[in-house]
């Protein structure tokens, strides 16, 4: 059978298509690009904002014709919204063969098989407990189990993900992750440990750890989170040349995590710690049990030990109750802070969490403009931090040919900044040399940058560079 699958989403869902991929072709399936080549496609769901269930059922919808053609094609969903709404989608839509939620994911060449063979009907995989009352799922019933660490995607990459812990207990009032992803379970040490080996083997040089609340990590279910401790073991492993993280909660970063940047040399000087806003009213009514001077203090602390750190951050506008006051200091902290990037939200009403039946919610023409004039601030701050790369040599692990540019390479610097560059393999800048001359994936170069731009540092490998550190074979 062959599958494609269509990830929507945060890289949690990225990182849960490459296991379902996995666990597909351990089943002797195939994976292939586009639905047409395929027998069952399956659209991996996200919930977080916006009318993300009309998104995924009209998406559902486009294979109607397909199926008309092909009869016994497979469409399914999973994920955010299979968890959330999947028994109303699949009633509703007659396309729709399985809606399998976040925790169930290892079911899923069983159902597609089943429903290949016609051994199964329609399939509903959410035996989450609900509670008969309101109909909300028992957090606690979320537990689930990790998918195995052998299953890796069979194309090796430079940079891979892995996923260590999953699911949220924070609560923010807006947030709809803690119903659809459950409560925060680590994994074990030795199965992450063991998947970053496993992908090293592979190829991948770069490893980002995953998680809602990726420093929410904790060793043991009776000890405390001890994230950086997490950070070293992994930052040890052999052939390691680059770590990362993401998604960290202020609350859990403390000198400990700032001192990791100091003492691990894989750490990468990047760390992206969602702020939410500047106003201490509205980030106690979000629930984020930090005021905007402990996020002051803590950046500052993670500045002390890596003086070159790049922060981005989360922001929402129009949370309910938010005034002109409120905006202003979340502009104000911005300024103050200098984040790198900034990733700018809308405050969308999430059915089924407390703000969203706030009464005082923002019209829509105010969330508008100030999701302007904030996008505006982060724009140009960003344009001022960009342009300290012109002229500027910077350290490039590659992670391959550059897509829509046939004779340049694609990779990132330490803090994260994607660089296209023009390779060196024949004795120098701007020679012309073509991908394909030298391979550079996976090594790290010294690149100068020629342009910089928010969404891409242009330029060559340093005149006569060798790289950096060659690729360990
Ligand atoms: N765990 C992360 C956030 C995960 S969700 C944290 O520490 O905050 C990713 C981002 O989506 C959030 O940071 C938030 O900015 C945004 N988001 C989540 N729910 C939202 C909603 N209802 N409306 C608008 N933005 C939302
Ligand atoms: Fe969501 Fe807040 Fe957790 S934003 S993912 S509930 S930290």
């Amino acid at each position: 059978m062959r599958f494609y699958i269509h990830t929507m989403g945060c890289q949690m869902n990225e990182y849960d298509s490459v296991k379902m991929a996995g666990l597909l072709e351990q089943a002797g399936h195939e994976q292939v690009a586009t639905p047409e080549d395929a027998d069952a496609t399956i659209i991996n769901t996200c919930h977080i904002r916006e009318k993300s269930e009309h998104k995924v059922a009209s998406l559902v919808g486009t294979f109607a014709e397909l199926k008309r053609r092909r009869p016994d094609y497979v469409v399914g969903i999973t994920g955010c919204v299979a968890q959330g709404v999947g028994k109303e989608l699949l009633a509703k839509s007659p396309v729709l063969d399985f809606a399998i939620g976040s925790t169930e994911l290892a079911k899923v060449p069983a159902v597609v098989e089943g429903l290949r063979a016609h051994t199964l009907a329609k399939v509903l995989a959410d035996d989450v407990d609900r509670d008969p009352q309101t109909g909300k799922r028992n957090r606690e019933a979320l537990h689930y189990p990790f998918i195995a660490p052998d299953i890796l995607p069979q194309r090796s990459t430079v940079s891979a993900f892995i996923t260590v812990i999953k699911g949220c207990d924070k609560m923010c009032t807006f947030c709809v992750v803690p119903y659809t992803r459950g409560m925060e379970v680590s994994r074990a040490t030795d199965e992450i440990l063991a998947e970053g080996r496993a992908h090293i083997a592979h190829g991948a040089r770069e490893l980002v750890l995953l998680g809602q609340n990726v420093n929410g990590f904790r060793a043991s279910k009776t000890e405390k989170p001890d994230f950086a401790g997490l950070l070293y073991k992994v930052g040890a492993l052999e052939g390691l040349k680059r770590l990362r993280y993401t998604t960290s909660h202020p609350r859990h970063f403390d000198e400990p995590l700032a001192r990791a940047f100091a003492e691990i040399p894989a750490l990468c000087p990047y760390l992206h710690l969602p702020v939410q806003s500047g106003s201490d009213a509205v980030l106690d009514a979000m629930n984020r049990s930090y005021t905007a001077g402990d996020y002051k203090t803590k950046i500052d602390l993670a500045r002390r030990f890596a003086p070159n750190l790049a922060v981005s951050t989360d922001l929402i506008v129009g949370f309910p109750g938010e005034t002109d006051a409120d905006f202003a200091a979340t502009m104000r902290l911005v300024e103050e802070v200098g984040f790198e990037s900034a990733f700018v939200f809308k405050y969308s009403p999430r059915p089924g969490t407390p703000a969203a039946l706030l009464e005082s919610q923002v019209p829509e023409g105010v969330k508008a403009e100030r999701m302007t004039a904030l996008l505006k601030l982060c724009d140009d701050l960003q344009w001022t931090t960009v342009r300290r790369y012109e002229g500027q040599s910077v350290e490039v692990l590659v992670e391959g040919p550059a897509r829509d540019h046939a004779s340049r390479w694609f990779g990132r610097t330490p803090d994260n900044r994607p660089v296209i560059f023009e390779g060196a393999a024949n004795g120098g800048a701007g020679t012309g040399a073509t991908p394909d001359t030298v391979d550079l994936t996976g090594m790290l170069v010294d690149v100068t940058i020629v342009k910089a731009t928010p969404h891409a540092l242009t330029g060559a490998v340093v005149a006569g560079g060798a790289p950096v550190l060659a690729r360990a074979a």
